[in-house]
């Protein structure tokens, strides 16, 4: 099924419990939490403490997404804050299928993201221990950029993987998933749609939260619980 991942990037961080209730009664059911670190990406955001102040506030599960390097040393404080699902890159991580491993041990559900210019094919030996894989539909760092169509191919290739190698792993889409995208990715077989422009917008978050499902739900009825 289809889920709307709202992404508290965008959120107004000093009313971050209001935020994230008026999208979760838009329909929002996963809570995307960014972590940046300045190295991997050219922005800073935020890490396990955030995580940690989430947590009392809201049932959904926190999927965080890590665009930091060598996230192994941070994983055992994201479990203790309360992360549930916890997505790295391909791309910074060395040994990719130790830090999945360690993430499954310390009791979340492991994730492998790509950046646009990594192709698919470079995850195929850990696709069977993931939860889901993120495929990145803008360069990571920063909210509010343009959709790129490259993803919609790579989303494609992976359904194609998933049912020849029999597995079960979800599909997840992040970066300038809106309104006017939202059909595409559902189309090409995303499951997890982040989204953050398009939701948290003053006075409109819970519509647009609404909105959005309504045309996930307009492209593939069969897959979408409104
Ligand atoms: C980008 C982040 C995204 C971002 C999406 O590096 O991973 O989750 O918040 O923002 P929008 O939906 O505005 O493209
Ligand atoms: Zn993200």
């Amino acid at each position: 099924m289809i889920e709307l991942a709202f992404s508290i990037l965008a959120s107004d961080f000093a009313h971050l419990a209001d935020e994230v209730a008026r999208a979760e009664r838009g329909g929002g059911t996963i809570v995307h939490v960014d972590v940046m670190d300045g190295h991997f990406v050219p922005n800073i955001t935020f890490g396990p403490p955030m995580v940690k102040a989430l947590r009392p506030v809201t049932k959904l599960p926190l999927d965080c997404h890590l665009m930091i390097e060598d996230p192994d040393q941070f994983i055992p404080e994201f479990a203790e804050a309360g992360a549930d699902f916890v997505s790295v890159h391909q791309e910074a991580c060395r040994h990719l299928y130790r830090t999945l491993q360690l993430i499954e041990q310390n009791g979340m559900q492991p994730a492998v993201v790509v950046n646009p210019a990594t192709p698919v094919e470079t995850i195929v030996e850990v696709l069977p221990i993931v939860h889901h894989v993120l495929v990145m539909s803008v360069n990571p760092g920063f909210g509010g950029q343009k959709f790129l169509p490259l993803a919609l191919g790579k989303i494609a290739r992976l359904r194609e993987m998933r049912a020849r190698m029999g597995l079960n792993f979800r599909i997840e889409v992040d970066g300038g998933v809106a309104h006017d995208t939202v059909a595409r990715v559902v189309d090409a077989g995303a499951e997890m749609l982040v989204a953050g422009s398009a939701v948290f917008e003053p006075g409109k978050t819970e519509q647009n939260a609404r909105d959005l499902l309504q045309l996930a739900y307009a492209a593939d009825p069969d897959r979408v619980r409104i």
